[in-house]
């Protein structure tokens, strides 16, 4: 295992989880005005509703998916689905969602080079995080094909041993030399994308997540002076 594989996949993980979660804390304390999507939805609807909705169906999809698939131990499904049978289901869905994805995320991008407009009020960092997210979706779904070849389940255990032994500090990128390089590009490009994300619009995902807390938060006391009441409205 050489420098360059074992720096990739047992320190960049690292270094990107970090920055990713020290750098949102601190955009979010010292740059709150910056925290945002940015919708460009004032200058043009044309492609947006069907452009951003298929790409955030299908990211958030991709997204939850490879959380879980990655993520959960083995021993957790193996009793009642091989590794084999979530493979094929994990290429299935996962290439379902990468395609609708796909198309969002052209449309956008179309949207965002071709309408001078939207050219011209974008940030460099704007284009640059669609291209990124474009070419990691193209890698994801080149690799599709690899998977199939090996229909035994026995790459998805290896992505799925290295995940867990990262987000438990045990790493080990040993079983990664033997994958083909799609793989290997499309995790160190994920990576990545995590680096970036507190410099980007991609911040906007915390605040996504963030209004689930909407559901539990507490009511609000609303006292009437005509009734001189207290009620409880949502
Ligand atoms: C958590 C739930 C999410 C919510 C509520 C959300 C919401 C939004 C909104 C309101 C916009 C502005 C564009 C528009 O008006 O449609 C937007 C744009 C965008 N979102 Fe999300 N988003 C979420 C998750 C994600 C995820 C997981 C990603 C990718 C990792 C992502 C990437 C983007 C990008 C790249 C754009 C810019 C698209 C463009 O070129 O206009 N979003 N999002």
């Amino acid at each position: 295992m050489n420098l360059l594989h074992s720096f990739f996949f047992s320190v960049y993980p690292y270094i990107c989880l970090a920055v990713f979660l020290m750098g949102s804390l601190a955009r979010f304390d010292r740059d709150q005005y910056t925290w945002k999507s940015d919708s460009s939805q004032l200058l043009r609807k044309g492609q947006l509703k069907w452009g951003s909705n298929l790409f955030h169906v299908g990211i958030l999809f991709l997204f939850f998916g490879h959380s879980v698939g990655l993520l959960t131990p083995h021993w957790v499904y193996e009793s009642f689905i091989s590794p084999a049978d979530k493979q094929l289901v994990a290429i299935i869905a996962g290439g379902v969602a990468g395609t609708l994805c796909f198309i969002g995320l052209s449309m956008l991008l179309h949207r965002r080079i071709f309408d001078p407009r939207i050219r011209l009020t974008s940030h460099r960092t704007d284009l640059m995080i669609l291209i990124i997210l474009w070419i990691q979706l193209v890698l994801g779904l080149i690799t599709l094909p690899f998977s199939l070849s090996h229909s035994d389940g026995t790459v998805m255990l290896v992505l799925s041993d290295w995940a867990q032994r990262i987000f438990t500090f045990r790493p080990d990128a040993a079983g990664l030399v033997a994958l083909a390089w799609p793989y290997k590009v499309h995790l160190v490009l994920g990576m990545t994308i995590f680096f970036l994300f507190p410099f980007s619009r991609l911040v906007h995902v915390w605040s996504g997540f963030g209004t689930l807390a909407y559901v539990l938060r507490p009511y609000q006391v609303v006292r009437s002076r005509r009734l001189g009441l207290n009620k409880r409205v949502r």
